[in-house]
């Protein structure tokens, strides 16, 4: 069975067939990074005009000897409503013109199915995921940082979150602040893998706070402070830290910014890991999987690859191809959702802030 997925919920106008919801037969992806990078940050308004007028082409090239389609996959949410909107609609008229059944899907479901993803010519090839539960899902990217107890394939729920910020999003202030450029989070992973491939170690580090969270504040709405993060201490630190030190300028004539953004990274890594780790060990799981844009960090995946050894977990992530969003990962879980489907699904309005397992 072919499902061609199309996702348009952020930055990225893309488009792929998968089959059987693990092959990818074709996969096209248009970034629009380089359009919001004066802006410093994705502006919905260039967002929706942009998967406009590329998403023609988009779905187009991924049809191209893709054969047969059997059904068609859209994101419905979450993400930036204008944005959300053009997919949405390009999947029903694609629906209704091939004759298939439509079926949305949630973005962030979508990132965790991504490790389970292969190309044609692959030698590795992860279990099938039904063969992978109980797993931690732990779904990290600009737009969210969620831990997501999943006991079997397709059931989600939601055990420990961001209150504020998204990881890739205080990656993006921070890059932001030190004039770094847009988006900030490959920066930032490149700057500080170089600190510390010189003579760098931690202890080098400024301690700046690891996002802990205040037990009963009631951002938490009932989760547990133990496993959520709070990334809007960090921020405000690193603010302080810059302007107590003459301001970005300074920082960068003195050559401190590496220094600056190991130490930031490192704060980050070091809250995700350890909330992971105590998800962990609250539940008996096989298998940790790990998905979104963030988890292309390669310290992240350095600490996290640790701690799954320690933890007897088996660790799932997805080539780098996928980690960012794109058409695959939508295509791919549809064929898990294949109940999803019929004239309701024709009728599915989007939803920019959908939760998962909603
Ligand atoms: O999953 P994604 O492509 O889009 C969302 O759904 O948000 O993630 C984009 C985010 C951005 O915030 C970007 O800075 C971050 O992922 N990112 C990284 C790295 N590569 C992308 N963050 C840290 N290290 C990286 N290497
Ligand atoms: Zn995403």
């Amino acid at each position: 069975m072919r499902i061609i997925g199309i996702e348009t919920s952020c930055d990225e106008t893309a488009a792929a067939v998968v089959e059987n919801g693990r092959k990818v037969v074709t996969n096209v992806v248009y970034t629009q990074i380089p359009l919001h990078v004066p802006y410093g940050g994705v502006v919905p308004e260039i967002a929706s005009r942009a998967h406009v007028e590329k998403i023609g082409e988009v779905v187009g090239n991924a049809m191209e000897g893709s054969g047969k389609i059997d059904a068609v996959a859209v994101t419905y949410g979450p993400g930036l409503s204008p944005a959300l909107i053009v997919g949405l609609n390009a999947a029903k008229g694609l629906a209704r013109g091939l004759s298939v059944p439509l079926i949305g899907i949630n973005h962030i479901e979508a990132h965790l199915h991504t490790p389970f993803l292969y190309d044609d010519g692959d030698e590795a090839v992860a279990a099938p995921p039904e063969q992978m539960m109980p797993a931690l899902g732990l779904a990290i990217s600009g737009g969210h940082t969620t831990w997501i107890d999943m006991p079997r394939y397709g059931e989600y729920s939601i055990i420990g979150q961001t209150l504020d910020d998204a990881a890739g999003e205080a990656f993006d202030k921070a890059a932001k602040l030190l004039e770094l450029g847009y988006p900030g989070g490959p920066k930032i992973d490149r700057i500080a893998r170089e600190y510390f491939s010189g003579d760098a170690d931690s202890s080098s580090l400024i301690p700046f706070p690891k996002g802990r969270p205040r037990e009963g504040v009631s951002a938490l709405a009932g989760l547990s402070a133990e496993l959520c993060v709070s990334f809007s201490g960090l921020k405000t630190a690193l603010l302080r830290y810059v302007q107590q030190n003459g301001g970005t300028e300074a920082l960068v004539a003195a050559g401190e910014v590496p220094r600056i953004v190991a130490s930031y990274q490192e704060a980050i890594v070091q809250a995700v890991a350890d909330r992971t780790r105590r998800a962990l060990r609250r539940g008996n799981y096989r298998s940790l999987i790990v998905g979104g844009g963030v988890s292309l960090n390669s310290r992240l995946r350095e600490v996290l690859q640790n701690l799954a050894r320690e933890e007897r977990v088996e660790l799932l992530m997805a080539k780098a191809k996928y980690c960012g969003d794109n058409g695959a990962m939508i295509a791919a879980l549809a064929y898990y959702r294949r109940n999803l489907t019929g004239e309701a699904a024709m009728s599915v309005d989007v939803k920019p802030c959908l939760e998962v397992g909603g």
